[in-house]
């Protein structure tokens, strides 16, 4: 698939969150070195940041397999015993949306993150006992958008824990350089800006809107990429100049007009809009209070006077 083929597959080639990177490389050099398994590392941060895409980099540069599944996937011991006791020496195991594994999965994790070992009860009542299996050693990638969403014993397990950042516009700007020789489609390095100041300091979401762009370039201009394409073809799509989407305008425009610019509570936002609270929280709020566009409140969520002025609506009353 093309999205695949604009992942990194080197640390090298991956571009921004610097500080995460040097860390990351010496753990691995050192593991290496060592031959022993990486420490398990629990990545956090915003959706879209490239946490999949780390993981993937991390087994590779490893040279080992990965296996990959999610929190919700899990659904119950079994099945995570089941992926246990499949992993080889050193292996990764990717658990996206770690935050999600049910109780009862999440303390199988703890003797095999801790002592990579299974205990495995067997029989009932009084009978019952409690056999213990051996795993290889094996590292564990959790990724979560918030590392405060895990519980204590867990987070305590991970030996390095790394948080991704929004990207700098440069390093967008590169990423969309990158993608777009991939893609095969000329893109100058101003419309290439234009595209990187609107993705939300978001890889995936600047690969998605290079995708557009260049649809709308191949058929409404000669092909290129250029300030002016990339402006038009985003004020088509309906992104605006801060690369805000109808959701989040919706979500601003529903605290300002129906709730008189807050504070007001997630859950009533969530009624009003029709968004899931989560998705809001987890989504759309990270990047709107990153652009001080909105602000959270022990009394719930305000939306500040430059998300008036974005929207061009004149000034709340009460400053
Ligand atoms: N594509 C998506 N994220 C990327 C990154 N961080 N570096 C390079 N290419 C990417």
């Amino acid at each position: 698939e093309a999205e695949n083929s604009l992942r990194p597959r080197r640390l090298s080639e991956y571009i921004g969150q610097n500080k995460v990177k040097e860390t990351i490389d010496i753990f691995i050099r050192a593991a290496r070195e060592r031959d022993e398994a990486l420490d398990h590392v629990l990545l956090f941060g915003p959706p879209g940041l490239g946490k999949t895409t780390l993981a993937n980099i991390i087994a590779n540069e490893l040279g080992v397999s990965i296996k990959i599944t999610s929190g919700p996937a899990v659904e119950r011991p079994g099945d995570l015993a089941a992926i246990l006791t499949n992993l080889g020496p050193g292996d990764v195991l990717f658990i996206d949306e770690i935050h999600r594994l049910n109780r009862s999965v999440e303390e199988i994790l703890y003797p095999a993150m801790e002592d990579y070992a299974l205990d495995i009860i067997i029989g009932k009542g009084p009978g019952a006992r409690s056999i213990r299996l051996e795993l290889p050693r094996f590292t564990l990638i959790g990724a979560t958008t918030r590392a405060g969403l895990l519980t204590s014993p867990l987070r305590d397990r991970f030996g390095v824990i790394s948080r991704l950042d929004y990207y700098r516009l440069e390093d967008l700007v590169e990423i969309i350089n990158r993608a777009s020789d991939i893609l095969k489609v000329r893109t100058d390095n101003a419309g290439a800006r234009e595209i990187a100041r609107r993705s939300r300091g978001t890889p995936r979401v600047a690969n998605r809107l290079l995708k557009r762009v260049r649809d709308y370039a191949q058929i409404k201009a000669d092909g290129v990429i250029d300030a002016r394409v990339a402006a038009e073809a985003l004020h088509f799509f309906e992104v605006d100049a801060l690369g805000l989407d109808k959701t989040d305008q919706r979500l601003l425009l529903a605290i300002i007009e129906k709730f008189n610019g807050g504070p007001v509570g997630l859950d009533t936002i969530s009624a009003a809009v029709g968004e899931e609270a989560d998705t809001i929280e987890d989504v759309y709020e990270p990047y709107l209070m990153q652009l001080g566009l909105l602000t959270r409140t022990p009394r719930g969520r305000i939306a500040t006077a430059m998300a008036y002025r974005h929207l061009d609506i004149p000034g709340p009353e009460k400053d």
